[in-house]
C-alpha cells in the first residue's frame, strides 16, 4: 500500500478566536498539503480544535455558558476560517469526539497495565494559564519559568505518567535521528533540555479543579490533563485502535508542525508516550518561529492579535497566504504588520507577478487579436525543470520562502524579459512578427509555469491564472516531464480579465 503524506497542524485552543499565528500554520501545512498531492502522492492533512482544559472551562465561565456550549459555538470559526483561507483538510478532530475520548482511555489504561502510571501526591507550584507544575527550583524569581505570571501553590493526589523512566532512550533517539526534530537549533535546544533530570508527567486534574475533560479510565475523580488528551489526536484521528486498515496507511505521520512554544510536548512527551504504546515515532517534528507585533508574540494574553479575517477581506487570501510564506525562513520569528503586508503586496504581487501577466496579456490582445501566437521553444529564457527541481526540493526540505523565491526569481526574468526584447519596437517592423511571436508565446509559457507552481501556495490566483490561459490540464500537471513542455497552445483566445492585483491605492481603507 502506498503510504499516505500524513501532515498535522497543531489543534488549537478553543478559548478565543483564531489569529494570525494560527493561521501561519494551517497555511503553511496547507502548501505542503497541496504541493504533495501536485505530485499525485496521496495526502492527508488533519487538523481540529483542543477542546478540554482549564483555559476553555474559565473561557466559557466568563461566558456564562456550559463549555460544551462554549466550544461549539467556536469550533464553527475556525472551520470559517480555513474555509476563507482556502485550507484545505481531510479531517477536522476535536478532542471532545467520543471516538478520540476512548481512545485516549483505552491508552491510559495499556499504561497502566503496563506499569508507567502511577499515583502520587503532588506537593509543588502551578501555572494557571501555563496548566504547568512547577517544583520550587524551577520557578524563577518565583514566577512561572514560562510565561513569568504569578503560580499558586498546590497538593493534590494525581496519576503521574514516568517520562524518567524513559529519558535516556529519547536522548539516544534524538541522536541517531539526527533529522527528528528540525531546525537543528531546536534539536540542540531539547537536548540541551534533557540534560537536566526528567521530571514524571502529572496526567490528571482532580475533578474538584477541573470537571472540563475526559475522565480518567481508573478513578472517578480525576479528568485527564489536557495535553495527554490534545497529543493522542494525532493517532485518532489517524484510526488508531479503531481502523488498523488506515491506520498502516498513515501512521507514522510525515510532520507534525508546531508553533515553537509547544515543541517541549512534542518533541518530549508524545515521543515517550509513543514508545510506551508500542508505536512507531513520527518522521519529523518541526517548530516554526512566532508572528511577532513591534517585538511581542501576537498572542491573545498579549492582546496584541490581528484577524485574519478582516486581512483576507481587505486584500484576499492569497496575499496574507504570500505574505506569512514568504516573509520568514520556516523557523524563525517573524514581524508581521499591515504596512510590511502592503508594501510586499505592491511591490512583488501588484508590480511584478500582476504587471507580468497584464503586459503579457496586452500585448497578446493588441499584437494577434488576444490569441497566443506560435512561437518556438528554443526562445525560452527561463529553464522550467530546474524550476520543478528547486521549488521541489524547498518544499519537500520544508523551505516555503525557497521555493516562492524561485518561482518569483522566474516573474522577474519575464519582467526584464519584456524589458531586454521590446516588444512594442518589434511590432512596428513586419519582418520581425516571427520574433515577436517568439517572444509572447514564451512570455505565456512563462506565466503558466509559474500558475502551475502556485497552485501550492496561491490557489485562487493561481486558478485564476490557468482560466485565463484557458489551462483546462494545469491541474494535473505532476510530473516534471509535463511540466518541461510549452504549457500554453498557440490559438488560444486568452481571457485578460480585470487586474489580478488592483494598484495598492485602491485598497487602502
Ligand atoms: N492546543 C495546543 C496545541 C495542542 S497540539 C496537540 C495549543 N494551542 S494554541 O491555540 O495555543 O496554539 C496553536 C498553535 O498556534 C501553536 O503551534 C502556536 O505556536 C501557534 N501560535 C500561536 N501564536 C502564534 C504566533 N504569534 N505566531 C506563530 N504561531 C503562533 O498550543
Amino acid at each position: 500500500m502506498t503510504k499516505t503524506y500524513y501532515l498535522t497542524t497543531p489543534i488549537y485552543y478553543v478559548n478565543g478566536k483564531p489569529h494570525i499565528g494560527h493561521a501561519y500554520t494551517s497555511i503553511l501545512c496547507d502548501t505542503f498539503a497541496r504541493f504533495h498531492r501536485m505530485l499525485g502522492e496521496p495526502v492527508f492533512y488533519i487538523t481540529g480544535t483542543d477542546e478540554h482544559g482549564i483555559k476553555v472551562q474559565k473561557a466559557a465561565q466568563e461566558q456564562k455558558k456550559e463549555p460544551r456550549a462554549f466550544v461549539d459555538e467556536i469550533v464553527p470559526q475556525f472551520k470559517e476560517l480555513w474555509r476563507v483561507m482556502g485550507i484545505q483538510y481531510d479531517y477536522f478532530i476535536r478532542t471532545t469526539d467520543d471516538d478520540h475520548k476512548k481512545v485516549v482511555q483505552k491508552i491510559l489504561a495499556d499504561l497502566e497495565k503496563k506499569g508507567d502510571i502511577y499515583k502520587a501526591k503532588y506537593q509543588g507550584w502551578y501555572c494557571t494559564p501555563c496548566e504547568s507544575f512547577w517544583t520550587e527550583l524551577q520557578l524563577k524569581d518565583g514566577k512561572c519559568p514560562d510565561c513569568n505570571r504569578a503560580v499558586d501553590r498546590l497538593e493534590e493526589e494525581n496519576y503521574f505518567f514516568k517520562l524518567s523512566k524513559y529519558q535516556a532512550w529519547l536522548i539516544q533517539y534524538i541522536e541517531d535521528h539526527p533529522a527528528f526534530i528540525q531546525p537543528e537549533y531546536r534539536k540542540n535546544e531539547v537536548l540541551g533540555f534533557l540534560k537536566e533530570p526528567l521530571e514524571d508527567l502529572c496526567i490528571t486534574r482532580p475533578k474538584a479543579r477541573l470537571t472540563w475533560g475526559i475522565e480518567y479510565p481508573g478513578s472517578k475523580d480525576h479528568v485527564v490533563y489536557v495535553w495527554f488528551d490534545a497529543l493522542v489526536n494525532y493517532v485518532t484521528g489517524a484510526g488508531y485502535l479503531q481502523d488498523d486498515k488506515k491506520f498502516k496507511s498513515l501512521w507514522p505521520a510525515d510532520i507534525h508542525l508546531v508553533g515553537k512554544d509547544i515543541l517541549r510536548q512534542h518533541a518530549v512527551f508524545w515521543p515517550i508516550m509513543l514508545k510506551t504504546m508500542g508505536v512507531e515515532m513520527p518522521k519529523l517534528v518541526f517548530a516554526h518561529g512566532w508572528w511577532r507585533i513591534g517585538g511581542a508574540k501576537m498572542s491573545k494574553s498579549v492582546g496584541n492579535v490581528v484577524d485574519p479575517i478582516a486581512i483576507v477581506q481587505k486584500y484576499g487570501s492569497d496575499v496574507l497566504r504570500y505574505f506569512l510564506l514568504n516573509e520568514v525562513t520556516l523557523g524563525l520569528d517573524g514581524t508581521y504588520s499591515e504596512d510590511l503586508l502592503a508594501e510586499r503586496y505592491s511591490s512583488d504581487l501588484a508590480n511584478s507577478l500582476g504587471n507580468l501577466w497584464h503586459r503579457t496579456a496586452s500585448m497578446i490582445e493588441k499584437y494577434f487579436e488576444g490569441k497566443v501566437p506560435q512561437g518556438k521553444q528554443e526562445s525560452r529564457f527561463y529553464d522550467p525543470k530546474g524550476l520543478w527541481e528547486d521549488v521541489s526540493k524547498a518544499i519537500l526540505s520544508y523551505d516555503p520562502r525557497e521555493a516562492v523565491a524561485r518561482i518569483w526569481a522566474v516573474i522577474t526574468r519575464a519582467n526584464q524579459r519584456v524589458e531586454e526584447t521590446k516588444p512594442w519596437i518589434l511590432a512596428k517592423d513586419v519582418s520581425k512578427k516571427g520574433e515577436l511571436a517568439d517572444v509572447l508565446f514564451n512570455l505565456a509559457d512563462s506565466v503558466a509555469h509559474v500558475a502551475v507552481l502556485l497552485q501550492a501556495f496561491m490557489p485562487d490566483t493561481a486558478h485564476k491564472m490557468l482560466n485565463r490561459l484557458k489551462m483546462t490540464h494545469g491541474e494535473t500537471i505532476g510530473h516534471v516531464s509535463e511540466f518541461c513542455k510549452p504549457l500554453v497552445t498557440a490559438g488560444t483566445v486568452l481571457e485578460k480579465g480585470e487586474p489580478l492585483f488592483p494598484r495598492f491605492e485602491e485598497k487602502k481603507s
